[in-house]
């Protein structure tokens, strides 16, 4: 497929309302660095989450006058200042869905995870919108099949943010074009749940809420900087090596290979971080303190307990559902005092973007 098949030009008029609940992701091969319009640089793949969502109605009806009408509101407060952001995602998108142009739009958004979190909130906003905008279009227009619209909401959430793309389905998802793995795309995410061993199937995460202030440096930035970064080609070519190692880890269930591989992609997205220029610091004393402490507790006691990082400061624990008891003490032991408030937050596999109304 090519950018061009997912313009749609069919043109209609009609009053409804689409609902939708998308949910965040934490990615294992991380994606940093981007080309012009989104396209990554290196294929990433995720865990699609269950319990971390956003949930997002969107209204819609003929035009009434010629303004470009798009009201939003988040949490129930009218006109937040995050539509700003969501006005200027609609309206670079428009080319993609005709009934953008002569369509109102009343947009409400919330998530089931406190705002203030610091949990990236872009892949499940931004995954649930799409979903929406694709399903007005699915609805009203000449009918696709559903792979087809699958793709859509992939491709048009990923123009909202990169990781959003890989929300859509799950639990398992790949983001980019990969050797390894037939059908893959720079446009849209795959799923890739099949022949994967069942010890992943219900892995858990635990998200250990560290710092809950807004990043100083957006993930946006970040990403921009990878351009100029003198490691950047390295990391790239060792991305997608590691998509290759963790396609035969999910095949073996191989859990000493996989903790391996999701600790040091972790580490090398913060290293890359700290090699930018400017050079910029995400972690905080805690997310130290904490990643100390789950290695050497996974030294005593063998455990298969890992940890990643988002572009932030909070960790999360990945482990499977065998050993939930002994981790959740751990953690309520042991670790909960390094985070803010005590607050964390239990999640486990789930399947992506998901019909309400
Ligand atoms: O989707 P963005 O632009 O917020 O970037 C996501 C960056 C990471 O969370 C660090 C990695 C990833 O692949 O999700």
């Amino acid at each position: 497929m090519i950018e061009q098949d997912f313009i749609c030009t069919d043109d209609f008029e009609a009053n409804g309302i689409v609902k939708w609940k998308s949910p965040s992701n934490i990615a294992l091969v991380k994606y940093w660095g981007k080309k012009d319009n989104q396209i990554p640089q290196n294929p990433s793949i995720s865990f699609t989450l269950s319990k971390s969502n956003t949930t997002t109605s969107v209204e819609f009806k003929p035009k009434k006058n010629n303004e470009n009408n798009i009201l939003f509101d988040f949490h129930d407060i009218k006109n937040h200042p995050f539509g700003q952001k969501i006005k200027l995602f609609i309206s670079s998108i428009d080319k993609y869905f005709q009934f953008l142009k002569n369509h109102d739009l009343h947009i409400k958004s919330q998530n089931n995870f406190p705002h203030s979190s610091g949990i990236a909130s872009s892949a499940s906003s931004m995954s649930c919108l799409s979903s929406c905008l694709v399903d007005i279009e699915s609805l009203n227009s000449k009918s696709k099949d559903d792979s087809y619209y699958i793709k859509k909401k992939s491709f048009i959430a990923r123009l909202g943010s990169g990781s959003a793309s890989r929300s859509i389905e799950g639990p398992i998802t790949l983001w980019g074009s990969s050797s390894s793995y037939l059908g893959s795309s720079d446009l849209y995410a795959i799923n890739i749940s099949d022949d994967v061993n069942k010890v992943f199937h219900d892995y858990q995460n635990s998200i250990l809420i560290i710092d809950p202030g807004v990043k100083k440096i957006s993930s946006s930035i970040g990403h921009k900087l990878m351009n100029e970064n003198p490691f950047s080609n390295t990391r790239f070519d060792l991305a997608r090596n590691n998509i290759s190692r963790l396609k035969e880890i999910f095949k073996s269930g191989h859990l000493d290979d996989f903790i391996n591989l999701t600790e040091s992609e972790a580490l090398m997205i913060h290293s890359l971080m700290l090699s930018s220029n400017p050079y910029f610091i995400l972690m905080k004393p805690n997310t130290l303190e904490v990643i100390q402490r789950v290695l050497e507790f996974r030294r005593e006691t063998k455990l298969p307990i890992s940890f990643t990082l988002d572009a932030g400061s909070n960790v999360h624990l990945l482990y499977p559902i065998s050993v939930k008891e002994s981790i959740q003490k751990f953690i309520e032991a042991d670790l909960l005092k390094f985070c803010k408030s005590n607050t964390h937050i239990h999640d486990s596999l789930g399947m992506g973007s998901e019909k309400l109304m």
